[in-house]
């Protein structure tokens, strides 16, 4: 066979000129083999984001990453398997709630998730606030706390979708996550190495998500639909506004502490609207329910009757985690200081600047402690909004509160945040629906 070399596949890219199967499994599987240099990964993947991929070239990325390492064998189990993931956005902690509502209503969900990326904070560094809790489970480790539990949320790792670990941190660095087929065989390749029979995407617009406008996130949303059925799985994709952050906790121990309340009943509306949104779509995507009404309903069913809280606390166990944070939330790790910001003027909060929000608890989370890369993020570190979009503010109170080990990542985070709230005189019109449409 004869190999295309590296930097012509590169130059294809560049210029907007289809790749073969071929070339794109050179690419990926010399990228995984330490082949190739990530210098060139990194030009390719610049020339992905700058001029596209094809859906027939996304679609073969996918499969040369899901390809990079082994699926899960899942069919041991007899109930059906269902996942959800989601394109991200500030304050999206969705994850951590409906793996545990749909687990507990009797469904697999072998959730292999992600870690930051750009301004969102992953549902993995999420996780690992809790003291223990272990992400890096092996494929045999996964399939004993499915039986134990019915959930797990894990990473990639050498055995599954090795392709997927590499790229995600290299796309991290080099400017290259804001790309509708990166982001669709990120998120593919992982679902599919789970062996699942129904698939939700939770695909966000919005300032505060990776695809800034409804219009791109309904393009993603399409091309991940299409791209997840021609592989095999029962794809539907919830489309979802992210005009401000979801709920009031952005940063990793705070989204876990907002989960653990949503899950006891407590959570804002919104995280607890969403979950239920979501859950009840994978009830349909795993064909136990026929309409997303009766989905819902299984959802709240398990949610208030306790039941996810009780999943969730055998997931954290499972997973070799401290579950007292259960119980007692504050258990977490907490920042040394908290500081909160007041408002200059009487009136209603008609914006928040997502993206803003999002720069700073990232900033927060991977500096807290002066780190550099590589280094430990800092789960106690963020921001607690204690005003959202349409509350009333009189002038002192405060609008949002910083979660800070650092001076230095303090200053930088006020600096970031100090035009994040406008306020204004009168309210401002309702906000639209959460859910934006649904493609499937
Ligand atoms: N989540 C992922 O797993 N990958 C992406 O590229 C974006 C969000």
């Amino acid at each position: 066979v004869h190999a295309t070399s590296v930097i012509d596949i590169i130059r294809k890219t560049r210029d907007g000129v289809q790749l073969s199967p071929a070339e794109i499994e050179q690419i990926i599987s010399g990228y995984v083999a330490g082949d190739v240099p990530e210098s060139q990964i990194a030009a390719w993947l610049m020339a992905v984001v700058l001029r596209g991929l094809s859906s027939t070239e996304t679609a073969l990325l996918t499969s040369a990453m899901l390809h990079s390492g082994n699926q899960l064998d899942l069919s041991s189990f007899r109930s059906k398997k269902v996942d959800k993931h989601s394109t991200g956005a500030v304050g999206f902690k969705t994850s951590l709630v409906v793996a545990p509502i749909v687990a507990a209503a009797g469904l697999i969900v072998p959730m292999i998730s992600g870690r930051s990326l750009g301004f969102t904070i992953g549902t993995l560094d999420k996780l690992e606030s809790i003291a223990g809790l272990r992400v890096d489970l092996s494929v045999q480790e996964i399939e004993v706390a499915l039986s134990k539990c019915g959930c797990v949320i894990v990473g990639a790792n050498d055995e599954i979708v090795p392709a997927d670990r590499k790229l995600f941190a290299l796309r991290d660095l080099t400017g290259t996550v804001e790309s509708a087929p990166l982001i669709c065989a990120s998120i593919l390749s992982k679902k599919m190495a789970e062996s699942i029979d129904g698939l939700v995407l939770e695909v966000v617009g919005g300032s505060g998500a990776l695809m800034k406008s409804e219009k791109d996130a309904v393009s993603l949303a399409e091309l991940m639909v299409q791209v997840g059925t021609e592989l095999g799985v029962y794809t539907i994709a919830v489309v979802v506004a992210a005009n401000e952050p979801l709920g009031k906790s952005i940063g990793s121990a705070l989204e876990v502490k907002e989960a653990i309340s949503t899950l006891k009943g407590e959570g804002p509306d919104d995280v607890r609207h969403l979950c239920i949104e979501l859950a009840a779509w994978m009830f349909v995507a795993a064909r136990v329910v026929e309409t997303v009404a009766a989905g819902r309903e299984l959802a709240e069913t398990v949610l208030d009757g306790g039941k996810a809280l009780a999943t969730f606390r055998e997931m954290v166990a499972a997973q070799g985690g401290d579950v007292r944070i259960v119980d007692e939330p504050d258990c977490l790790p907490r920042s040394t200081h908290q500081t909160s910001f007041s408002s200059a003027a009487d009136g209603y909060v008609t914006s928040i600047a997502s993206d803003r929000i999002g720069q700073a608890a990232r900033i927060l989370h991977v500096n807290a402690t002066g780190a550099t890369a590589g280094t430990k993020p800092d789960p106690a570190a963020g921001i607690v909004l204690n005003k959202k979009v349409g509350d009333h503010v009189a002038v002192g109170e405060p609008l949002y509160t910083i979660h800070w080990n650092s001076q230095d990542s303090l200053s930088y985070a006020q600096r970031v945040l100090s035009e994040s709230y406008s306020v204004g005189n009168t309210p401002p019109a309702p906000s639209p629906a959460l859910v934006l449409s649904v493609v499937r």
